[in-house]
């Protein structure tokens, strides 16, 4: 399906998700929020998809919420309309998502990267919650997410001032997995989101589901988690095909299943 902010090409089992607003730096407007929702509906529902990149352009993956269509919102507006709670949808996905990150990832779009899988980023990414330069403040994550991943001081020292990281400081810091040289980001990104998308698709999502666990419960209660979903992968033909073909030396053919 088209979209009109949203530019989809499908690369074997991986989809890629480019957002598409040149000229407002990708700004997530209401119109690129619900294509991005369908766009990820749609990837989700897929048979023949496993695994989803989401990206930007070069100059920027996005610039944070659309600041034009806010500007004029009453607080009853924001309230009652609750228009960041739409943002979600991606942090519901069963399958996984990766962010490529280039250029500007700033309020909204350094929220929207970090509600991704994980993040990898070209050399000239640069990460930001600046909307205390705009007399607010992060509403979509920003300043629970970025503490997570960051800690405390970086991430205060962000969302206090406005100041943008750089790629190797988001690397140092934890918020990106690996960086990447520009040019080959997106390509990078497609070849990683295939290796996932080559492993057992249950395996993946239970994977997912477990490592997510790790910021919402205990640490025993976590461990509980995974141990309960580790046992239910040997239910999985997937299971037997991945033991028996390590040993035969020879590779998986997983039926996903
Ligand atoms: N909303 C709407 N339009 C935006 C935008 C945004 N967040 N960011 C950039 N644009 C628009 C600019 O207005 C400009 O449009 P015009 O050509 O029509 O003037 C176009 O995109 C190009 O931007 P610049 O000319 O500013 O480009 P630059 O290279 O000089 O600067 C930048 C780049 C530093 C990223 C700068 O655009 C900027 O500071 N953008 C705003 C960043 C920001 O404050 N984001 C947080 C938004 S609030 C939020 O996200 C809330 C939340 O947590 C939910």
């Amino acid at each position: 399906m088209a979209y009109e902010t949203i530019l989809t090409e499908t690369h074997g089992r991986v989809r890629l998700l480019r957002l598409h607003r040149p000229d407002a730096l990708n700004a997530l407007s209401v119109q690129l929020i619900t294509d991005l929702n369908a766009a990820l509906d749609e990837a989700e529902a897929a048979q023949d998809i496993a695994c989803i990149v989401l990206t930007g352009s070069d100059k920027a993956f996005a610039a944070g919420a659309d600041v034009k269509e806010m500007q004029g919102k009453s607080y009853l507006d924001a309230y009652l309309g609750d228009f960041v709670a739409s943002w979600e949808r991606i942090t519901q996905m069963r399958k996984p998502v990766v962010a490529a990150v280039a250029g500007f990832a700033l309020g909204g779009g350094c929220e929207l990267a970090m509600m991704c899988d994980f993040i990898l980023a070209a050399d000239t990414a640069r990460f930001g919650q600046p909307e205390i330069k705009l007399g607010i403040m992060p509403g979509a994550g920003g300043s629970q997410r970025l503490t997570r991943l960051v800690g405390k001081s970086k991430a205060m020292e962000m969302c206090l001032t406005g100041r943008m990281m750089d790629a190797a400081e988001a690397e140092r810091a934890g918020l990106v997995s690996r960086v990447i040289p520009a040019a080959e980001l997106v390509a990078e990104a497609i070849r990683v989101a295939q290796l996932i998308a080559g492993m057992s698709l249950p395996a993946v999502m239970m994977t997912k589901e477990c490592v997510n666990q790790a910021y919402e419960t205990s640490l025993s209660e976590g461990i509980r988690f995974e141990r309960r979903l580790f046992y239910a992968t040997f239910a999985t033909p997937d299971q037997k095909e991945g033991m028996q073909a390590f040993i035969e030396k020879r590779p998986p053919a997983f039926g996903n299943r």
